[in-house]
Parts: C-alpha cells; sequence; structure tokens
C-alpha cells in the first residue's frame, strides 16, 4: 500500500507556519519511504513541530497561570495500543516520552511521576519555555487582572488558542498511526489536562484508520471527537466525509481542526486558519 502522512499546526496557525507542516511531514514521510511503522513516522515528525518553537507544543508550549509549562502528548496504533503522558514538565519531547509509555502495559502516565518515568528513560531536564511562551503568559494574566476571562460559564469558547500539533499516517502495510502534542491552551490551571492526550478525544486508531484533532480541548472530550470520526470512517464514509461531519459536531465560536487517513484516502476539515501537510495531494484514490 501506498504510505501517506499528514501533519498540522493546530488550529489557529495560519500559512507563517506552513514550513514547519511541511518539514515535519517530510520527516515523517522519510520514515515510510524507507519501509518504517506508521507509529515512528507519526513519532519523528511530531519532533519536528516540538522542536519549533513556533508552535504551543514542546519548546515553545504554553505557560499555566502560575508560569510553570506542563505538556500533553499521545500516540495510538491501529492495534488499539497507546502511550499518553498529561502535564509532563521539564523534558524537551513529550511524545518520545510517549513512546517509551507506550512500551509499557500502561497507557497513560500523569504529572510528577511521567516526569520521573521520563527521566528513566534517560529524558534530559529541558526548559521548554521560550521568550513568546513568557509573553503569552504576560497577556494572559493582564486579561485575567481586567476581568477579560470568559467566564466560567462560557469555558474557553472565546479563548484565542494556538496549538497541538499532530500527525497521521499509514505504512506500507498499510497500518495506522494517530499522534498528537500540545501545551494546552490560554488561561491553563495548573494541572488542567485536555484532549490531547486522552484516547478517543484528541486522537483515536484502529485497523481501519488514524484521527488526530486540535482545538479546545474540553469541548472535544466532551464530544469524544477523534472517535466520533473513525467510527464514520469506520461506517465507510471517506475520511473527508467523517471529518466535516465531526466539525459539524461543534458551534462556530469553538475552534476545532481535523486530520484523519484511511485505506481509502485523507481528510482535513478546520473552522480556522490551520496550517497542515498531506503527502498526496488526492483526497480519494
Ligand atoms: N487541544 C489542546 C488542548 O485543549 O489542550
Amino acid at each position: 500500500m501506498r504510505p501517506l502522512l499528514l501533519t498540522h499546526c493546530g488550529a489557529g496557525s495560519d500559512a507563517s507556519v506552513q514550513d514547519a507542516a511541511e518539514i515535519a511531514g517530510m520527516r515523517g514521510m522519510e520514515v515510510l519511504n524507507r519501509g518504517g511503522r506508521a507509529l515512528d513516522a507519526v513519532v519523528e515528525a511530531i519532533v519536528v513541530l516540538e522542536d519549533d518553537p513556533r508552535l504551543n507544543a514542546g519548546t515553545g508550549s504554553r505557560m499555566r497561570v502560575d508560569g510553570r509549562i506542563q505538556m500533553d502528548a499521545a500516540l495510538m496504533a491501529a492495534n488499539l495500543e497507546a502511550g499518553c503522558v498529561a502535564a509532563i514538565e521539564g523534558v524537551k519531547n513529550p511524545i518520545r516520552v510517549a513512546r517509551d509509555v507506550f512500551a509499557t502495559p500502561h497507557v497513560l502516565l500523569v504529572g510528577d511521576d511521567a516526569t520521573a518515568f521520563a527521566r528513566s528513560k534517560g529524558h534530559a531536564v529541558f526548559d521548554p519555555a521560550t521568550p513568546e511562551s513568557r509573553r503569552r503568559l504576560q497577556e494572559s494574566l493582564a486579561k485575567i487582572r481586567e476581568g477579560k476571562l470568559p467566564r466560567y460559564a462560557r469555558k474557553w469558547k472565546t479563548v484565542d488558542l494556538h496549538g497541538t500539533v499532530g500527525a497521521v499516517a499509514r505504512d506500507r502495510r498499510g497500518r495506522f498511526a494517530a499522534g498528537s502534542s500540545t501545551g494546552g491552551t490560554a488561561f491553563m490551571l495548573p494541572g488542567r489536562v485536555g484532549d490531547s492526550p486522552i484516547v478517543g478525544a484528541g486522537l483515536y486508531a484502529g485497523p481501519k484508520a488514524a484521527v488526530t484533532v486540535t482545538g479546545i480541548g474540553e469541548e472535544i472530550m466532551k464530544r469524544v471527537l477523534s472517535k466520533f470520526v473513525y467510527d464514520r470512517i469506520a461506517e465507510g464514509r471517506p475520511p473527508q466525509a467523517a471529518a466535516n461531519r465531526g466539525l459539524s459536531l461543534f458551534p462556530e465560536d469553538v475552534s476545532i481542526g481535523i486530520i484523519a487517513v484511511s485505506a481509502g484516502g485523507w481528510g482535513e476539515a478546520s473552522n480556522r486558519d490551520m496550517a497542515f501537510f498531506a503527502s498526496s495531494p488526492r483526497r480519494t484514490f
């Protein structure tokens, strides 16, 4: 089967970071073109996105309101194996830690224990903060001081969000994998976990497809978005139609982006700008 890979730079990302989506996509395709696994291609693509300080994952992740950076990342393969980390701190590439969790009997490690697990696997101490993440925190704190925080009844719907990176892939053997990584959103309380490391919400892979999504995590989790899109593909819909159905679950003021790959093609849907890359220009084949 012809390999296929998609990457995205998050709902709200614009053409200024299109190069990141493409470089990450090409890195993932190098893995697939030499016969590598979809899972490894997704990891390598997401590492590129995490290392790009313009994107809200890994280096350059958004800060919590207390100034800390807590990151989420996840991987899932077509055999339903998964590895995820949530609220991990002080590592360069959360997706590589998720890959290490994937090799354990567990699916999700969180907080300080996820960080300790990373150290036990040789992940060095790394500060992902950048001048831009500090600037964004000051902006958030100013909005809090000015009372411009969105009312909790409306949750995060009006909050600006640039973030979450992701990739989906199909390898030569027709195996699927999905991955996601994020520094979260604006106005996060310490300990907050979004959709990105939650199987079924932020990502899903199975024998029929791989799906990963971006946007406001609280809204995505409530709709179990990635599994919803996967199930539509498993029913026989083309990935583009399935992604469109997924997007239609949300009001326009909730930013959402979706990428999906199946045996028959790929789909992408977003209600915001979203820089993304697809290794084939054709959505169905
Ligand atoms: N979608 C990323 C987050 O809400 O954390």
